[in-house]
């Protein structure tokens, strides 16, 4: 099998796992990591295959839609992978690409690096920053049922795994608890020039969005 079928392939086979998935993270959040990790990849001395397969792949571990099982995902991915015949070296990577990839509050660092890894982290991380993750975060904060803002509930700095998971804050706070951090843990050069301009745009609408709960006439 070539390597764009390998693709093909997987596209289809992630398409059809997230049918059910919630909007922040369906298909097309897929697609959109999909389309970041390529444009870094350009950019970037990491092998493209092996970038796209793992931003196809990257939720499918996702423990929030596995009873918060995280090792189903990965067993997922890898039978599926071998069921291709692809090389076992790639399986393995993406394997640990997928296991390592997501947010686990403030304090936690991975020991995996990879170059490939470092791609789609950033392609990951700049769907939840900008526009996009401004709609994904109130998106995700309706369908948890939170406030939009309380000027009550301070943001929380340094959150454990445990807090950032149980947290009910406003979704506001969640810019301050994690989106408004990651342009600084962005790990390739071309990642960190996307975050930042995604960045600004967050700033200024934070700023917009506090002069109106506050009734300031614009001029
Ligand atoms: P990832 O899959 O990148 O690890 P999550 O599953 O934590 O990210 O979040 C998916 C989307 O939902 C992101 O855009 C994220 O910013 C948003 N989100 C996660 N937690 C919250 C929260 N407490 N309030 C608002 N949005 C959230
Ligand atoms: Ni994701």
């Amino acid at each position: 099998m070539t390597d764009q079928e390998v693709i093909a392939r997987t596209a289809a086979f992630v398409k059809a796992e997230l049918e059910n998935a919630e909007g922040g993270h369906d298909w097309w959040h897929i697609e959109r990591v999909r389309n970041n990790a390529k444009t870094i990849a350009r950019m970037e001395p990491a092998n493209p295959f092996i970038v796209e397969l793992g931003a196809l792949l990257h939720d499918i571990a996702d423990s929030k839609f596995n009873n918060g099982d995280e090792t189903i995902g990965v067993e997922k991915a890898q039978a599926f992978l071998r069921s291709l015949l692809v090389d076992e070296s790639v399986t393995e990577h993406i394997c640990k690409i997928i296991e390592n990839i997501s947010f686990k509050g403030g304090n936690v660092k991975t020991d995996f690096f990879s170059m490939e890894f470092a791609v789609v982290q950033d392609a990951d991380r700049l769907d939840a920053m900008g526009a996009i993750g401004i709609a994904r975060a109130f998106n995700y904060g309706g369908f948890k049922g939170r406030e939009l803002y309380n000027p009550t509930i301070k943001p929380m700095d340094g959150m454990t795994k445990e807090q950032y998971k149980s947290s009910t804050a406003p979704t506001i706070n969640h810019f301050y608890e994690k989106l408004l951090l990651l342009k600084d843990r962005m790990n390739t050069e071309t990642g960190r020039r996307m975050a930042e301009q995604r960045h600004q745009f967050m700033v200024e609408y934070l700023s917009q969005f506090f002069r109106e709960w506050d009734g300031i006439a614009s001029r």
